[in-house]
């Protein structure tokens, strides 16, 4: 399923009853797949995604939600551009740091993979927020939480949709590192703030279990430090 022959051509059709896959498994094998196949994919199966993804809350139910599919080559040169100069900037200090550090590094060659090759990414979709908060004047966190907290959960809905449907996905944000400079890319209006950015493709790799603290080390029961279920 992962070259490139298989997966030209896929359908909704074909893919759509990969939904039904068990919730749990869908939740404990999404991860981060940056390394992706150039075949096209099917704009009724990139659409099923993000309408999975409008399932998810949003403060007030206001679903003050856009979502920017980049199909075009021009305007996917000129945010890999963007990606590069981040990335460059990103894995040196990050090489340095991680040094000794194998899984890191491993990470570290996948984001330098995605950033090589972003061009060839079949579809980037931009997950954007209406209403934007103006720049310079702070928000308060509360404030800050219930903005962007109106996009993440779409964005993990579409992740999971993606993984169930075996399309390869991740969540970055370095190519808005300027958002100025994304907006034009976009055309998008100062009102409206482009939050993320989720490459999809078919995978190059395979999708497999993440790595993550054991639960007891990062629950608190009634105040913080309090941790009954650690170790
Ligand atoms: C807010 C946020 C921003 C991220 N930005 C990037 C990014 O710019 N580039 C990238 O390659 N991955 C990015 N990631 C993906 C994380 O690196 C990834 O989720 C993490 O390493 C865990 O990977 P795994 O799910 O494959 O285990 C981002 C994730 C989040 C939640």
């Amino acid at each position: 399923m992962t070259d490139t022959a298989s997966s030209q051509g896929r359908t909704l059709a074909d893919v759509e009853k990969g939904l039904d896959m068990p919730l749990q498994e869908a939740m404990v094998t999404q991860r981060a797949i940056r390394r992706l196949l150039p075949d096209p994919v099917d704009d009724d199966i990139v659409l099923r995604c993000i309408e999975l993804a409008l399932k998810a809350p949003t403060g007030s139910n206001g679903q003050n939600w856009e979502f920017v599919v980049v199909k075009d080559g021009a305007a996917k040169a000129e945010l890999a551009k963007q990606n590069h100069r981040a990335t460059s900037l990103y894995l040196g200090i990050g090489r340095r740091q991680s040094r000794g550090n194998e899984a890191m590094l491993r990470v570290i060659d996948a984001v330098q993979w995605q950033a090589d090759h972003f061009e060839e990414i079949p579809v980037l979709v931009v997950p954007c927020l209406r209403g934007n908060h103006v720049p310079l004047v702070p928000m308060p966190p509360m404030a800050q939480s219930s903005y962007y907290g109106s996009i993440y959960p779409s964005v993990q809905n579409l992740l999971l949709a993606a993984r169930a449907m075996g399309l390869g996905a991740a969540l970055i944000t370095l190519p808005l590192w300027s958002t100025t400079i994304a907006r034009r890319i976009l055309g998008l209006p100062a009102s409206v703030m482009p939050c993320c950015v989720v490459p999809l493709g078919w995978p190059r790799g395979r999708y497999g279990p993440t790595t993550r603290k054991p639960v007891g080390e990062v629950v608190h029961l009634d105040r913080y430090g309090d941790q009954p279920w650690k170790g």
